[in-house]
């Protein structure tokens, strides 16, 4: 049986424009298409989790408005239980704008209600009673350091980047960064995968008990100390044609998180989040593409075992 969940994050409105190639600074591009999708990294991670067979409750803020309803459906929909979803009266619900070029997509997030947050007891109770807390930094970090404290196993997704101080990073099992938000964080290069190994075993050194990379098409790096030593191990993912990007370190994080509440260890769990996420890449948008747990144990064949 799967373990409790518990996403403490972000719920945004994607507002999403598809363009031919992604504007430089000062460029203005015309969109071929737009559209609304639900997304935030909090609600995305939820959902992602509950589509791969999680038991999920979803801790956040929104607006009293009609984006916020139509996120309740779609988490709904996928089986979060949003119990821990509060409304901010006189705040909107947060915003992102997405711009998707082949496969690849820029974002900018107004945060809204996101950033509007009191802890209530009620809400400490469910973080202690879950098996895995999972937050990322669309929320104060303060919310995120708080929750951390409470966990009793920390999943954090540190996106947009932060300076994270030791003892957050203590708690982090694992500390799950892209190549950018790692080289925000740990100071060092992370241009090639060796050198995200070497960065991602600093942070271990700094205390974190484990740090997972994604590097999109080209994987993923796990590091984590084992006794005295830190040990390094890359997996690759399965060569796809990417439509959409947007959400898919979310569609990682989610079913990440589901593994371990399965009781997966590290590796395993590494394994069964690549498959997630190069599903997700292949459809458009965010909780629509997500896949299921029988579609993520297919394509697990298509997983390369992890090397050192
Ligand atoms: O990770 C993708 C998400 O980032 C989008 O859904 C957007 O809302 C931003 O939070």
């Amino acid at each position: 049986m799967t373990g409790l969940i518990v996403v403490i994050g972000s719920m945004n409105q994607d507002v999403v424009c598809e363009v031919a190639k992604l504007p430089g600074p000062g460029e203005t591009v015309l969109a071929v298409g737009s559209r609304t999708n639900p997304g935030g990294k909090g609600a995305n991670q939820a959902v992602a989790a509950a589509k791969v067979g999680g038991c999920v409750e979803f801790v956040g803020r929104v607006g009293r408005d009609s984006a916020a309803a139509a996120l309740r459906d779609s988490m709904g929909a996928a089986g979060v239980k949003t119990t821990g979803l509060r409304e901010v009266p006189g705040v909107r619900t947060g915003r992102a704008y997405v711009t998707v070029a082949a496969g690849e997509n820029q974002i900018v997030v107004d945060p809204g209600a996101n950033f509007v947050w009191e802890s209530g007891a009620d809400e400490a109770e469910l973080l202690e009673s879950a098996d895995v807390v999972v937050a990322q930094l669309e929320i104060p970090l303060a919310v995120v350091a708080w929750a951390a404290g409470l966990a009793r196993r920390f999943v954090l997704n540190a996106a947009p980047a932060a300076q994270l101080d030791d003892d957050l990073l203590r708690r982090c099992d694992p500390l799950v960064v892209n190549e950018y938000e790692l080289a925000a964080i740990s100071g060092a290069a992370t241009e090639t995968t060796e050198q995200a190994g070497q960065a991602a075993r600093s942070l271990c050194l700094r205390g974190a008990p484990s740090v997972v990379v994604t590097l999109g098409a080209a994987g993923s790096v796990l590091a984590r100390k084992i006794s005295d030593s830190v040990e390094v191990t890359y997996q690759a993912a399965p060569q796809v044609d990417s439509v959409d990007s947007t959400g898919a370190g979310d569609a990682y994080v989610g079913a990440l998180s589901t593994a371990l509440a399965d009781g997966a260890d590290l590796p395993e769990a590494v394994a069964f989040a690549t498959a997630a996420a190069s599903l997700s890449v292949q459809s458009p948008g965010t909780h629509a593409a997500y896949p299921t747990r029988g579609q993520v144990v297919s394509a697990l064949a298509a997983v390369p075992p992890a090397h050192n």
